[in-house]
């Protein structure tokens, strides 16, 4: 047995459990799907997005990167809210963002991680915009989650800024942006009730 023979064997019995419960299941999910949500969020292994919401397959159309960024020139992440907006119609994107968030802390620190410093470069913008709120908080892991918070916020700005939302909005397209933070230490979601439109 190699080291990844598990994934297989764990992957049949969700598909057999699946299939009990819903003979149908796999056939019509194969045939279209329709999700209701747009979920943007962290790539932490921690923060699944369908399984926090409770949701099975087809339900949530999912982008994650580290840190749950909408940067305006990051093709990918707008060919997913392009799609999602345009060809799928979802009726709500999800910018989830969680406490404790590894990229967040690291764009805080001195370190150097590498290539991915650039990324993270976009968060160390979200913290000079706030600077002195931030600068004032004298706990380090508050501080984290704070800027967590704040840049959860800056993405939903992001995405409602993109021509796509826009666009959707000029035709008045039934959509809304959300900022959600998800906390790892009991599994609850925080909205922080700064839905576009409100
Ligand atoms: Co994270």
């Amino acid at each position: 047995m190699t080291a990844i023979d598990h994934l297989f064997k764990n992957n049949r019995v969700w598909a057999e459990k699946i299939k009990q419960e819903d003979p149908t299941f796999f056939k019509s999910l194969s045939e279209q799907q329709n999700p209701e949500y747009l979920w943007i969020g962290c790539s932490d292994s921690r923060v699944p997005a369908n399984e926090l919401l409770g949701m099975q397959p087809g339900e949530v159309f999912v982008h994650r990167n580290i840190a749950n960024q909408v940067i305006h020139t990051d093709l990918n992440c707008l060919s997913v809210i392009q799609y999602a907006v345009e060809i799928l119609h979802v009726k709500h994107i999800i910018v989830c963002g969680h406490y404790g968030c590894g990229g967040v802390q690291a764009s805080l620190d001195t370190e150097s991680y590498g290539l991915i410093d650039n990324w993270l470069r976009h968060i160390e913008d979200v913290y000079r915009f706030h600077q002195e709120k931030l600068d004032a908080i004298n706990n380090d892991k508050e501080k984290v989650n704070v800027l967590c918070e704040l840049n959860v916020i800056e993405q939903v700005a992001n995405v409602s800024n993109t021509t796509i939302l826009r666009n959707a909005w000029k035709n008045k397209q039934d959509i809304k942006v959300h900022g959600f933070v998800y906390n790892l230490h009991d599994g609850i979601l925080k909205n922080l009730d700064v839905s576009v439109p409100n």
